[in-house]
């Protein structure tokens, strides 16, 4: 059965589907009813069978165009998004037309960003196929992408039309690539999501496995807890900060890394062990509550080797996180209730030495 969750406010509000399968005809149909062509973003990554069933299911009354850009990071650029935007022009798209990202988080963030800027805004379509981007970056209307001096510096606001999430398409995804997607998950269970957490506390072996009821479960529910989030504040002014818990030492090591040879989750994985540690010294937490997440993300095969980055060569990346404003850092730390809360009242002499504790 699939479930369906409501995300936003007003006339911008759309729906998330999930299930095993959720590009049916039906589901299609009803959210393509109002455009007479079609483009589709991809990328070179994704399964082919993937889009052949999207193209079937999509039936032959419509247009449809593909665009498969080079999978990886380093595509969500400005060269990429002036394609889009070219093929957009070249085959005459108008307002009543619609835009499809079927992929992970880098595909669904530039074709976000395309629909957005486009003619001021035509509709686009979520399918995401990484765990990654079922679990976050498809929910909650962040579109962006990179340019030279920084990872999502350019971007806007802007709400998908349906995002229609199937749970099968995590089968074909590469180990590191689903433990990417599995960080997140952790994280939503450190923003109050108690039946996250017991999942993964006591059917870690299931997760691993991919089983696939436990991970509609968890699927479903971190969209609920990103969902609660953003529709009470969809523009960041606020409570939407939190799902940025482990991000702002996330984003400093992904750009330590060249933003090659690191999944986005791995890095917010380190980033969750490096602010929970900053919270026990700041006498936010006990130390068994980072061991425990500690041995959730062991308990996930997840890497936890953090250590292997030293603050020295971390700290220059962090005063180029969004997250600064006027000059000062904002942070994410979790308190007694392991909920995250922004803060920027912290003893940063105490983030060289988190990054030496175990
Ligand atoms: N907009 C947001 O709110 C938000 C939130 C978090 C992350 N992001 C962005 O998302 C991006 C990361 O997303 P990602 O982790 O999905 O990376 P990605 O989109 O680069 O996908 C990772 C790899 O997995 C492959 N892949 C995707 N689905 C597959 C499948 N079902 N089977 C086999 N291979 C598959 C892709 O081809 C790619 O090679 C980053 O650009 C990040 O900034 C955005």
């Amino acid at each position: 059965m699939a479930k369906i969750i409501h995300v936003g406010k007003g006339s911008t509000s759309y729906k998330v589907i999930v299930s095993n399968n959720s590009l049916t005809k039906s589901n299609l149909k009803e959210a393509t009813k109002s455009s007479r062509k079609i483009l589709i973003v991809t990328d070179s990554g994704i399964p082919k069978a993937y889009l052949k069933s999207l193209k079937e299911n999509l039936g032959k009354e419509k247009k449809v165009y593909v665009h498969t850009i080079p999978m990886g990071e380093t595509s969500k650029s400005f060269e990429e998004y002036m394609k889009i935007l070219e093929k957009l022009a070249k085959q005459n798209f108008d307002r009543s037309d619609l835009l499809i990202a079927l992929g992970g988080g880098m595909v669904g963030d530039i074709t976000g960003f395309s629909a957005s800027s486009y003619l001021r805004g035509i509709d686009f379509i979520q399918i995401p196929t990484s765990l990654l981007a079922q679990v976050d970056s498809s929910v909650g209307g962040k579109t962006a992408i990179n340019i030279k001096q920084g990872k999502n510096l350019v971007g806007a606001f802007y709400n998908p039309k349906i995002v229609l999430v199937s749970t099968s398409f995590l089968k074909s995804l590469k180990d590191s690539e689903f433990s990417s997607g599995l960080g997140e998950i952790v994280k939503y269970s450190y923003l109050g999501n108690k039946k996250i957490k017991n999942i993964l506390k006591n059917k870690a072996n299931k997760v691993i496995k991919r089983d696939s009821k436990i991970m509609e479960e968890l699927v479903v529910e971190s969209i609920k807890t990103k969902s609660r989030i953003v529709t009470s504040d969809e523009k960041e002014n606020g409570i939407r900060a939190i799902l940025n818990l482990g991000h702002t030492f996330g984003h400093a090591i992904e750009a330590k890394c060249g933003y090659k040879n690191i999944p986005h989750g791995q890095a917010v994985i380190y980033g969750m062990q490096i602010v929970a540690r900053i919270s026990f010294l700041e006498g936010l937490i006990e130390k068994e509550d980072y061991i425990e997440m500690d041995e959730i993300l062991s308990s996930l095969n997840l890497d936890t080797n953090f250590q292997q980055f030293k603050y020295t060569e971390i700290r220059k990346y962090l005063k180029n996180d969004k997250k600064v404003s006027s000059g000062k850092l904002s942070l994410i730390l979790l308190n007694k209730g392991l909920t995250g809360y922004k803060t920027d009242k912290f003893d940063s002499s105490n983030f060289s030495k988190a990054f030496k504790i175990n």
